[in-house]
């Protein structure tokens, strides 16, 4: 993967959004709206992102699932992205991906299934049933975010479609389209983008399918408007913008296998002892902590499965995760 250098933006340890704010945000704002807006609390990012809530209601003190440490601020998440189908900068995905139409829109769910056909996204994610889950998001360039993102578990939606007993892996697929996506000239990927799952990871409960972040609707370089989250994967597995969905016998092919097999394996799980050929994946610096205007980024040990092996770890039960990277 091509490594950037720092986004242009230098944010300072106050720009991070603490948790415990974030998720008490309503109750900040009601304060915020009768004391007549004359309150030094929220700070900006806050009330923006909770004023503009899209999501009613969500909050993911319910659903059990939030990491610990304070969140990655509203403008690195939507600032710092990749995103290769609008150009391998950082900037570029928020940049160039307005021109990415997202409505309508529908998947093609195909390969090893009973129910194959093409589905509204609406018949996907039942947006009366969404939830609020805090992840934490490692990146195999080393650095790491905390996002709050809305949307279903993946599990359920899958199994809507009656995989049949031949599907032993899922595959995706992003939107290609050369006009919408400047980045697609060139062929720096095989496009579309592809990723895959087993279908034993796919169905854990953790593996997620998201259409927003922050209370917000997904900004289209975070991957409007349905991208996969596998938050004990590193970062390229979580596809964005996905259009096709295809159940198969076989390990299906994955992007970034496909251009570097070397250094990118099918199973790509955050592991900090496995380095990555060209760079060690022993720490990771955390998005939207430098101190100081020109300070460094923290630093933080990264952890195995990201922090998630009590819940994934019996997945590769027997399985030399050195081979099977
Ligand atoms: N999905 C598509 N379609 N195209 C991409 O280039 N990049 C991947 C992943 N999903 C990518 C993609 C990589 S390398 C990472 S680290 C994450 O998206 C980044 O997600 P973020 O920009 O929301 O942080």
């Amino acid at each position: 993967m091509l490594i950037r250098r720092p986004p242009g933006f230098a944010l300072k340890d106050n720009d991070v959004t603490p948790q415990s704010l974030y998720l008490r945000r309503r109750e900040f704002l009601a304060a915020f709206v009768a004391a007549g807006g004359t309150l030094a609390l929220p700070p900006a990012a806050l009330a923006k992102s909770a004023a503009q809530n899209d999501f009613a209601a969500l909050d993911a003190t319910k659903t059990g699932y939030r990491v610990k440490g304070p969140l990655t601020p509203w403008e690195a998440l939507t600032n710092y992205n990749n995103y290769y189908e609008f150009g391998t900068g950082k900037g570029d995905p928020a940049r160039k991906a307005h021109k990415l139409i997202t409505k309508p829109w529908s998947v093609m769910v195909e390969g090893e299934t009973d129910k194959p056909g093409t589905y509204a996204l609406e018949d996907l994610v039942d947006f009366n049933a969404l939830e609020e889950r805090i992840y934490r998001h490692r990146c195999v360039e080393a650095w790491s975010m905390v996002i709050p993102w809305v949307g279903v578990p993946l599990g359920p939606v899958l199994q809507k479609f009656s995989p049949n007993s031949r599907a032993k892996y899922v595959q995706f697929f992003t939107k290609l389209s050369r006009k919408e996506m400047p980045g697609t000239f060139w062929p720096v990927l095989k496009w579309p983008y592809r990723e895959g799952l087993r279908m034993d990871e796919a169905l854990n409960p953790l593996a997620f399918l998201a259409v927003g972040i922050y209370g917000r609707v997904l900004p289209n370089q975070n991957g409007a408007p349905l991208r996969l989250v596998v938050p004990w994967k590193y970062g390229y597995k979580s596809i964005k913008s996905i259009v096709r969905i295809r159940f198969s016998e076989t390990m299906p092919e994955t992007s970034w296998n496909m251009s570097a097999p070397r250094e990118y394996g099918f199973y790509s799980n955050v592991n900090p002892l496995v380095d990555h050929p060209r760079w060690s994946q022993a720490s990771e610096r955390v998005i939207g902590s430098r101190s100081g205007f020109g300070g460094a980024l923290q630093r933080r040990d990264t952890q195995m499965f990201n922090g998630y092996a009590d819940q994934v770890a019996s997945l590769y039960t027997g399985m030399d995760l050195k081979v099977n990277h």
